[in-house]
This record gives structure tokens, sequence and C-alpha cells, in this order.
């Protein structure tokens, strides 16, 4: 039986690296295929290197463009990988176009696909993301979620029947590399940090960054951050890019802002467990803060991981610069009197719980 996994982008990578070695262990093949959506080194490459994922079988190089461009180029892609490999099954991971392009084109080729992170819900429309997750998880046969809450929406769309709780793989990633990112790198004692005295800032989603004036507002947030504490800003290309365009570089470098290129899984992990709190519009980062118990801001007005929020450990605050410091200044001291509870996604097995219901279906798939 050959399995195909698809990944095309940096959260993909870290969920890869979590299900990647309890497949090698188990009775299937492996083909793992990178649609090349991100390919510079430090959203790509670093990843594999770091998270011991091995090398892609096949690049298809789709690269950068429109949504349409995007998708289809993957599309095509990976059409001609099918037709050729002819796997048993197609392993599709979160919500992004690499998502979206994998999902079509097993359901056209009738390829069984099971989907990672299936069930999550931001219950907004106007985003990519949720569109990608609402595509796959009705063109996929076997829906494996994070939470219990994934697994309810799933049964509100009718699709519970092909839901399994299999908890989250970024747990089971944050758990095994959290720990060797705090050895390795020295990234904190480089930028000349103190441990807990700093604010970490992330935003690449297109609703922030892409129309000026949201992006306008972005930059305030992190200047009225930057009154509280130091501000060390990860900044995506696709925000750069944004910032170029726009001037804003400048001024952010004029408010002290600490701008950074994209960073390694393992640099970027010892930033965020030594920060103060987080400020972001990833879905990804609003999560490995709550796993990390570091308070979150979150720059946007939903969010999909409901449990960071209902918990306390994360705040919505939208692109509002005083609702940021307020929220900034009532949850830092959060982490002093609690711990948020990690149990809501899962125990850190998810990886191998995803290998074993893979093998499951694919057997019953066989028997006639
Ligand atoms: C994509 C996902 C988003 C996810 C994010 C993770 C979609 C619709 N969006 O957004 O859900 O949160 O990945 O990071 O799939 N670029 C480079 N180098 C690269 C990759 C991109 O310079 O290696 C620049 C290009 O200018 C490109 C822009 O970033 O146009 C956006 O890249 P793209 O992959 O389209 O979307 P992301 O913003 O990365
Ligand atoms: N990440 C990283 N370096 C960075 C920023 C993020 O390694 O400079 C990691 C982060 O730890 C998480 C993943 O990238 O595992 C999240 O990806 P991103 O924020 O790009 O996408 P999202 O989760 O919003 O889809």
């Amino acid at each position: 039986m050959l399995v195909m996994s698809v990944v095309g982008n940096r959260p993909q990578f870290v969920k890869a690296a979590a299900v990647w070695p309890h497949l090698e262990q188990g009775n299937t093949d492996q083909l793992l295929v990178h649609t090349g959506q991100h390919y510079d080194r430090e959203l790509s490459e670093v990843f594999f290197e770091e998270l011991g994922l091995k090398p892609p079988a096949r690049n298809l190089d789709a690269g950068s463009g429109s949504h349409a461009e995007q998708t289809g180029r993957i599309m095509s892609g990976l059409e001609a990988v099918v037709a050729e490999a002819k796997p048993d099954l197609a392993l599709i991971y979160g919500d992004t176009n690499t998502t979206l392009a994998a999902a079509l084109v097993a359901a056209k080729a009738s390829l069984p696909a099971a989907h990672v992170e299936a069930g999550v819900r931001s219950f907004d429309r106007s985003t990519p993301e949720e569109i990608n997750r609402l595509v796959a998880d009705v063109t996929s046969g076997l829906l494996l979620c994070p939470t219990q809450t994934a697994v309810e929406n799933l049964t509100a769309e009718g699709l519970g029947d092909r839901a399994r709780l299999v908890g989250d793989v970024m747990l089971d990633v944050a758990q095994k590399f959290g720990p060797i990112a705090d050895r390795r790198s020295d990234v904190v004692e480089r930028l000349e940090l103190e441990p807990h005295g700093y604010f970490l800032a992330t935003a690449h989603r297109a609703g922030n960054v892409d129309d000026p004036q949201k992006l306008g507002r972005v930059v305030e947030v992190l200047q009225a951050a930057r009154e509280l504490a130091p501000v060390i800003f990860a900044v995506h290309p696709r925000t750069r890019a944004r910032l170029t365009g726009d001037g804003l570089i400048t001024t952010l470098e004029d408010a002290g802002i600490v701008l950074i290129e994209p960073l390694g899984y393992l640099a970027f992990a010892r930033l965020l467990r030594s920060a103060r709190a987080v400020l972001t519009d990833s879905g990804g980062v609003q999560k490995e803060a709550y796993l990390a118990a570091v308070p979150c801001v979150t720059l946007r007005d939903a969010t999909e991981w409901v449990e960071t929020v209902e918990s306390g450990w994360n705040r919505l605050v939208s692109l509002d610069p005083a609702a940021a410091v307020e929220a900034l200044s009532e949850l830092a001291e959060l982490r002093d009197r609690a711990r948020p509870d990690p149990g809501v996604y899962g125990d850190g097995m998810a990886g191998a719980r995803v290998a074993a219901e893979i093998e499951r279906w694919l057997t019953s798939l066989s028997t006639p």
C-alpha cells in the first residue's frame, strides 16, 4: 500500500514531522510530495533538516501566484504524480492552497484521502483557509480531528461518521522539539533579549497584510506593544513585500521594533517559549503559545483554535492597539499563577494515531 503525503508550506512541514516517523514504522510505503508553495530555504528546507523529515521524493515547484494560479499549478503537477505513482491514499494537512489542490485532485481521481486537522472551523468564510478546510473535509473519506470541538463541528455538518479524534499533531512536535530548541538555539542570547522580557510577533494573513489600511493598523498595534516591552517581529515574506511597498519598514524600525527574517522551527520555538507574550495572526503560533504557557494576543476577529481563547490564554483583539495593550498587560501576569491544560490538544501521540487510523482504513477499503 502506498501513502502519498502532500505538503507545501511551513505549517505543513511541522505537522507532517509528527506523522512521518510513525508511517515509516508501519506497513505502508511512503511517497512524500512537496508542492513547492513555499520555496525559500527558511520557509521550507530548514524544517526538513531540523525536524527529521526525509527530503521529498517529488517537488512540483508550484511557487507563488494568485489563488487560481497556485492551486491550478499544484493540481496539474499532482494529477500527473497520481497517474504515474498510483498511490492508494492521499494524506493531506491543514487548510492551505496545497490542502485544497490535493483534496480536489484526490477526489477527481477517486483516490481515498485522509485529512489531518479536519473539522477545525473559524466560521469566517471570508478567509481562504476556511474555504480550504470546508472543501477538504467534504471530499476526504477519513477526517482526523485534533480536538473534540472539531469532531462536534463535523457532526453538525453531517460528516461525523468519518471523523476520528486523534489529537493535535502540533502538540507532538512541540513536546518533542521544544526542549531540544531550548538546548540548541541561542537566539535569545544573540538578540540580547531578557527571558520573559519581550514580545514575539508574527503576521501574514492576507486579510491583515494585503490591505494597506489594515497593514497600517498591524504596525500601530506593534508600536503600541513596544511601549510595554521590546518587540521582535519575525517577518513572513508576504508581509515584508507589503511593508516595503508601503514604506512601513522604516516606521517599524523607527519605533524600535526588531525586524528579523523568518526563523527555523528550533529558533522560533526558543524565542516563543522565552517570550513574555506573543502577538500573532497565525493559527499554529496561537496554539504553540498556549502549549508553551505563553499568553497570546491574536490580531484577528475570529479563531479556529477556540480552546486557547476559552481558557483565557489567548485574546482576540482584531487590529485595535488599545485592546492589544490592555490584553498584553492583563495576560502577562497569567503565567505566574496558572498553566493551560495541554490535554485539550491530546497527549502528544497524535502522529501515531494518524498512522494507525490510516492503516486501519486502508485495510477496510481493500477488504471486499
Ligand atoms: C500560506 C497559506 C496560509 C498559511 C501560510 C503559512 C494559502 C491560501 N495560504 O500563506 O494559510 O497560514 O501559507 O505560512 O495557502 N513567498 C516568498 N517565499 C516563499 C513563499 C512565499 O517570498 O517561499 C512570498 C511570495 O511573495 C508570495 C507570498 O509570500 O506571493 C505569499 O505566499 P503564499 O504561499 O501564496 O501564501 P502565504 O501568505 O505564505
Ligand atoms: N514558524 C517558524 N518560524 C517563524 C514563524 C513561524 O518556524 O519565523 C513556525 C511556527 O512555530 C509554527 C508554524 O511555523 O509551527 C506556523 O506557520 P505559519 O504561522 O506560517 O502558518 P499558520 O499556522 O498560520 O497556517
